[in-house]
């Protein structure tokens, strides 16, 4: 008998890599791919249901708002409209569309709790692939193709208090490990999760000591 839901992972993913593969490379198919990967080593100590958590890290990022004109529903949209064309059940549809609309990071100061525990393994995946050195590397990537700076030390990181606040900031690469990623730590959902976190987040301040020494002239 066919594996009907291994065959539509395969589908689905074979189209994201199709409409990925050019994207901004932090947030392009192998971003999608690692975020997969997280994901199911996540899920194996959680009680979920796997084929929810995997559509979910396929097309999280399947439509981000940064590349789509700020339109928040375009992720969720697309999601829908690849899933609807591989007749996954109408529940699983709300369950992932959910997912890709709620999983992203909205500021220091707001809340982004996920309404399913699908959900929450799916934020930490996804989380888990903005720390350590591929953190770190997706930051200066997508700070250079917005034409930013690494560093301003005249501009100073803030807790951004509500969403729209979040997305009009155009500071400089480091702000960003003070304005999130520094941040993810504390709000991971899971056992697992935690624990990646505390070594990828070990280094990146690790990181950040030395990018300061080296700015300063001291090392
Ligand atoms: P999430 O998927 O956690 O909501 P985003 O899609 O907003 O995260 O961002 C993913 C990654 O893209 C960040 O972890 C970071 O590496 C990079 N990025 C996003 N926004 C910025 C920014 N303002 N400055 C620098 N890098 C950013
Ligand atoms: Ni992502």
């Amino acid at each position: 008998m066919i594996d009907v839901k291994s065959e539509i992972i395969k589908k689905v993913s074979e189209e994201v890599k199709a409409r990925l593969s050019n994207q901004e490379s932090g947030h392009d198919w192998w971003h999608v791919l690692r975020v997969w990967n997280n994901a199911k080593l996540i899920a194996k100590n959680e009680e979920v249901d796997l084929f929810t958590v995997e559509l979910g890290a396929l097309l999280h990022d399947i439509a981000d708002w940064k590349f789509h004109d700020g339109d928040d529903s375009a992720g969720p949209k697309a999601a829908r409209g690849i899933l609807e064309a591989n007749m996954v059940s109408p529940d699983v549809i709300e369950q992932v569309c959910q997912i890709v609309s709620m999983v992203g990071y909205k500021g220091a100061g707001v809340t982004t709790d996920m309404a399913t525990k699908e959900g929450e393994v799916v934020q930490d995946a996804d989380r888990l692939d903005a720390l350590g050195a591929i953190g770190i590397a997706r930051t200066f990537l997508y700070s250079g193709h917005k034409n930013r700076l690494m560093y301003d030390p005249a501009q100073p990181p803030v807790m951004h208090e509500s969403y729209e606040a979040y997305k009009k900031n155009t500071s400089p690469a480091i702000n960003h490990f003070y304005e999130k990623l520094l941040l993810l730590k504390d709000r991971m959902n899971t056992k697992t999760g935690k624990k990646l976190a505390e070594g990828r987040h070990a280094f990146m301040e690790e990181y950040l000591a030395q990018f300061m020494k080296e700015w300063e002239g001291k090392e």
